[in-house]
């Protein structure tokens, strides 16, 4: 049937009236959509360092503690304001390890060596604390490499320098790259050397609670001016042994007395309680019931760990300000705690409920955003030839990682919204590290949250930096670069309408390859779950 062009264009506008009355828009003929986030109408930088400020200040947020249940309040408080967003949430147990009500952490820990008391930079976050009066013992040096046994370190205050010994040159990190920036060539020669990647700290606290030893301490090799209250590790492990860090001056005191025979008196006081905290979600309908989800954490210690949580409100708001017509997936975000605690981390129990019901819960994408826009600082030489290196802001962004599962449509958007926002520093990239063909996923690490999706097989693209700010508050808002965080936010928001003509199917099919190898006997990587307790 062959009707006039002006007639059928009326039939169509009568029906798609009818249907619009009738079901409220549901069956209305599909619109136009945009393909880009319109930045005219975006959260200002001025608006992102408001949010970030009102997230990441006032101190240590562990999830579960009287502050970070301050900040999910204030999130939940954001959230119900948007209008047209359902919100839920997921409450779960964890035991808190945190310092007295009212101190740092750098106030948590001390030192004594030969009755003067020694400056550290902060107590090792999930060290056992030992009340007051500290523990008191011979001081041991025991250089990265020497293993912690009972015949070495029994008794003992161990002390050890940061190992970077599995740090990377940034040549190896652009290998899996699909694309760079093209600004990479004063790193190119370099490693990519910051204490996020030199996790051989978790094995010194596990080998020392092992060997009897009577306490560790773990020198920077920066002065701890740098470090103070600076939080590590986050497996949310208790220890059983106290620890402390301190800077390279003091590593070095420490390291003299140690071959004098001499002994160290180490406090840790810390507060360990049951508590519970709460993952936060809220979902934003669009026309189609498939789902893009946005995911971040919510607690936190610098202005750089959690900042994530200001550019999701910002999307949040936009998404919910346009005519349903503009949207054509749902969208969820998910605010979830737990980070600083991988043992009962928010985002491991949620992309577990992901990967359980994918088949039927509609999740077509999930985008993981954490450590936005930070500014590079790198370790230059010390005046007068004293030990270590101080820190310095180079002036450039801090390398920003953008993995992308096998998608060909997600890794295109990705590129195109990298380029029309004309981001610096940036990797998009299939993984952090090389490749492991006998596993499924190929790629195991996507560098933070997304690991825990990508890993169990859900379709994932994930943003995430780690720079030597990340973990220490001291650095305070300077770390972020907040025109720098507009123009990364107004891009995660691009790649939403950059996928929107591509099939789930289409999006999901190199995952669902993946399940097939699973599926045939192909080992799937598991990621570590660590143990909330010590062995
Ligand atoms: C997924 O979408 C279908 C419709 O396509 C719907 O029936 C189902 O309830 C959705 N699942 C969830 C968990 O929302």
């Amino acid at each position: 049937m062959s009707l006039p062009h002006s007639l059928r264009w009326t039939i169509c506008a009568a029906i798609a009236l009818v249907c619009a009355s009738a079901v409220r828009g549901i069956l209305a003929a599909p619109q136009p959509q945009a393909l880009t986030i319109d930045a005219s109408k975006f959260a200002s930088a001025a608006e992102l360092e408001r949010d970030v400020d009102a997230i990441c200040s006032g101190g240590l947020r562990m999830p579960g503690g009287k502050l970070h249940k301050q900040k999910v309040a204030w999130f939940e408080g954001q959230l119900k304001a948007i209008p047209g967003v359902t919100l839920s949430s997921h409450e779960y147990g964890l035991t808190s390890w945190e310092p007295l009500e009212g101190q740092t952490l750098e106030q948590a820990g001390g030192l004594r060596v030969d009755g003067a008391s020694l400056d550290i930079a902060s107590a090792i976050a999930y060290s056992k604390p030992t009340g007051a009066k500290g523990v008191t013992a011979p001081l041991v040096f025991l250089p990265s490499g020497t293993p912690i046994t009972a015949d070495n370190a029994a008794g003992k205050v161990v002390v050890r320098d940061i190992d970077y010994s599995n740090v990377l040159p940034y040549g190896v990190v652009l290998v899996p790259s699909y694309s760079n920036t093209g600004d990479f060539t004063s790193v190119l020669l370099k490693s990519y050397k910051r204490p996020a990647t030199a996790p051989q700290l978790l094995a010194d606290m596990l080998a020392a609670g092992t060997a009897g030893a009577a306490g560790v301490v773990t020198a920077y090799d920066v002065p701890r001016s740098y470090m103070r209250s600076a939080f590590t590790p986050h497996d949310g492990t208790m220890y059983r042994v106290p620890g402390v860090f301190v800077g390279v001056d003091e590593g070095a005191t420490l390291k003299a007395a140690a071959r004098r025979g001499a002994s160290a008196t180490l406090r840790v006081e810390a507060q360990v309680y049951r508590t519970t905290t709460r993952n936060l979600y809220a979902t934003l309908p669009g026309q189609s019931p498939e789902t893009v989800v946005y995911v971040t954490h919510t607690d936190g210690v610098s202005y750089v760990q959690e900042n994530g949580g200001a550019a999701l409100l910002a999307l949040l708001r936009y998404f919910a300000a346009l005519p349903l017509s503009q949207r054509g997936r749902t969208l969820q975000f998910a605010f979830n705690s737990g980070h600083l605690h991988l043992s009962r981390e928010g985002t491991d129990f949620f992309s577990r409920t992901v990967a359980d019901g994918l088949a039927s819960n509609n999740v077509t994408l999930v985008v993981p955003v954490e450590h936005m826009a930070t500014r590079e600082v790198e370790q230059v030489a010390r005046a007068g030839g004293q030990p270590g290196s101080e820190l310095r802001y180079t002036g450039k962004g801090e390398a920003m990682l953008w993995c992308v599962g096998p998608m060909r449509a997600v890794v295109g958007a990705v590129q195109a919204a990298v380029a029309r926002r004309r981001l610096d520093r940036t990797i998009v990239t299939r993984g952090a590290g090389l490749p492991n063909p006998a596993v499924v996923p190929m790629y195991t690490s996507f560098a933070g949250l997304g690991s825990y999706f990508h890993t169990r097989l859900v379709p994932t693209t994930a943003l995430i930096s780690g720079p030597w700010t990340l973990w220490a508050p001291s650095w305070g808002k300077g770390a972020v670069d907040f025109a720098r965080m507009r123009a990364q936010t107004l891009a995660l928001g691009d790649v939403y309408f950059g996928v929107a003509g591509a099939a789930k199917a289409d999006i999901d099919a190199g995952y669902a390859a993946y399940r097939r190898q699973r599926d045939a006997g192909t080992p799937q990587f598991e990621l570590f779950v660590p143990p909330e307790s010590a062995p």
